[in-house]
């Protein structure tokens, strides 16, 4: 069942058999997504909304195509499908190797035993401010005008698309031992891009690895690719050409093809932006810094994430 939600001075979501989620999904393919069996040769990159997903794809598109960027969006968007978004048909027809972009927390994430999960996170005064210039790019949110204030309050009663950020956070946290789940930090690798394409490359896949270690140039251009210097002007060409134009193409999977059309009105609505740490600063007030801090003491204080925090000068 899909339920309009419209939060009172917030955004307008959608509530698909009781989960939060937006105009950017169909039900059809919200289910489909849930229900897809994963194959053990499976790689997933799993975030809290806005916490550098497309960042962390291209990494991995750039890893799987030795430091040579994606020639389009469509083929960028076939390599690294969006689960729930796209339905499992999307995930079938994939171009592999590739990692399969997900926000889903722990509890309704397809599993397999095999299968490789990369979760990134990054810290949820930063995430708040990210989704809150999303949610005003996009249309289908009708918060075009939405003043921060607003979205801070929704966001800390969890009441945003993909609901709680500490809850989703938590439920990925605590498998952060499995053996196939790698859990990093979006601050982590800004401080050391090297370091986490390395990782992530080690991770994912044993002989890529071993290339980007023998060769200094390949490694040099998937971090360089990655950069959010060179992602602002070649990624953004990619996805402003990508909805300006028709879909050409005979097999682009039905899911796409929807996003292409929901999407075209919006094309780069915000998921390279500025791509800092810290720009909470330009938004929170003095108050709203208080209300987050005792949260993440409330909600995360067992974990380890606020000395990471702290070590960035966000806590
Ligand atoms: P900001 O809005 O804070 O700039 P997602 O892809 O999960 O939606 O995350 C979007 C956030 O990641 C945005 O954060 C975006 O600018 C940032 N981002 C995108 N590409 C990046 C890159 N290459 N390096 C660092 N951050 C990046």
């Amino acid at each position: 069942m899909a339920v309009e939600v419209r939060i009172p001075n917030g955004p307008l979501y959608i509530d698909m058999d009781g989960f939060r989620l937006s105009r950017n999904f169909t039900l059809e393919m919200y289910r489909s997504g849930l229900k897809y069996q994963p194959r053990p040769d499976d790689m997933f990159v799993v975030t809290f909304p806005k916490c550098g997903t497309t960042w962390t794809q291209h990494i991995g598109y750039l890893i799987f195509h030795k430091g040579v960027p994606p020639p389009s969006a469509l083929d960028f968007l076939k390599s690294s499908p969006f689960l729930e978004m796209l339905g499992a048909d999307a995930i079938k027809a994939m171009k592999r190797p590739g990692l399969i972009k997900t926000h889903l927390p722990y509890d309704t994430m397809p599993q397999h035993a095999q299968a490789k999960y990369l979760y990134v996170c990054r810290n949820p005064k930063d995430a708040c401010v990210s989704f809150f210039h999303h949610t005003r790019a996009f249309a289908g949110y009708e918060f075009s005008d939405g003043r921060f204030e607003d979205f801070f309050e929704v966001f800390m009663e969890g009441k945003n698309e993909y609901e709680d950020y500490f809850e989703h956070v938590l439920s990925w946290y605590s498998h952060r031992n499995d053996p196939n789940v790698l859990f990093i930090h979006y601050e982590d690798m800004k401080n050391d891009p090297k370091k986490a394409v390395l990782e992530i490359a080690e991770f994912l896949d044993k002989d890529h690895h071993k290339l980007l270690v023998e060769n200094e140039e390949m490694l040099k251009n998937v971090i360089e690719h990655s950069d959010i210097k060179s992602m602002k002007v070649a990624a953004v060409e990619n996805f402003e050409k990508f909805f300006a134009n028709p879909l050409e193409e005979d097999n682009v999977p039905a899911g796409l093809r929807a996003f292409h059309e929901a999407a075209k009105r919006q094309p780069n609505a915000g998921f390279i932006r500025k791509g800092i740490v810290g720009d909470w600063k330009q938004h929170f007030n003095a108050d709203m810094n208080k209300r987050m801090e005792e949260k993440i003491l409330a909600k995360l204080s067992q974990t380890d994430l606020i000395d990471i925090w702290k070590k960035y000068g966000i806590m």
